[in-house]
C-alpha cells in the first residue's frame, strides 16, 4: 500500500507543498493587481486599470500552470484561500512601486523553489519552474520602465494623463 501510494505521485511532499504555496502567491498577486485595476479606473486611470486588468489575468493564468502541473504529476493542487487585498491605495506611483516590490518577491520566491528542485534532485520540477523565471524578468522590466516614466514626465498638470497614456507602450522585447 505504501509502495502504491508513492507511485501515485511523482513529486515529493516538500516539492508538492512549496509549489502549493506559490499557487498562492499568484493567486494573491491576481487579486492584487485587479484591486490596482478597479482603484485606477476610479481615479479615471483607464490605460493603468486596462493594464492592472490584463496582469491579473497573467497572474491567474500562472496560478492555473502551477496548479494543473502539481495535478498532472500526481499530486494534489490546493485552491487557495486569498485574504488581506487592499481595497485603497496611497497613490498612482506607489501602486507601480508596490507592482515591483511584488515581482521582486516573486522572483524571489521562484528561485527557491529551483534551489529546493536542485537539492531534492527533483530536476523535471527545476524545469518546469525556468518558464517563471524567464517571465520574472520581464515583469520586473516592465514595472521599471513604467516607474521611469513618472521620473521622466512628472505627475504635474497633465502628467498622470500623459503616463497613463504611456505606459501601456512598455513593452519588453527581451534582447
Ligand atoms: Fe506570476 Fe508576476 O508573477
Amino acid at each position: 500500500m505504501k509502495d502504491l501510494l508513492k507511485l501515485k505521485s511523482s513529486l515529493t511532499e516538500e516539492i508538492e507543498n512549496i509549489l502549493n504555496a506559490q499557487v498562492k502567491v499568484e493567486a494573491h498577486s491576481s487579486a492584487l493587481y485587479l484591486a490596482m485595476s478597479s482603484w485606477c479606473d476610479d481615479q479615471g486611470l483607464d490605460h493603468s486599470a486596462s493594464f492592472f486588468a490584463k496582469q491579473a489575468d497573467e497572474e491567474r493564468a500562472h496560478m492555473l500552470k502551477l496548479f494543473n502541473y502539481i495535478n498532472n504529476r500526481g499530486g494534489r493542487a490546493v485552491s487557495p484561500e486569498i485574504t488581506n487585498i487592499p481595497t485603497d491605495f496611497e497613490s498612482f506611483r506607489g501602486v507601480f512601486e508596490q507592482t515591483l516590490e511584488q515581482e521582486m518577491f516573486v522572483t524571489e520566491q521562484f528561485n527557491n523553489i529551483a534551489d529546493r528542485c536542485m537539492k531534492a534532485k527533483d530536476y523535471v520540477t527545476f524545469n518546469f519552474v525556468q518558464w517563471f523565471l524567464e517571465e520574472q524578468v520581464e515583469e520586473e522590466y516592465v514595472a521599471r520602465r513604467i516607474l521611469e516614466l513618472f521620473d521622466v514626465i512628472g505627475e504635474e498638470g497633465t502628467g498622470r494623463w500623459e503616463i497613463d497614456r504611456h505606459l501601456v507602450k512598455v513593452t519588453f522585447d527581451g534582447e
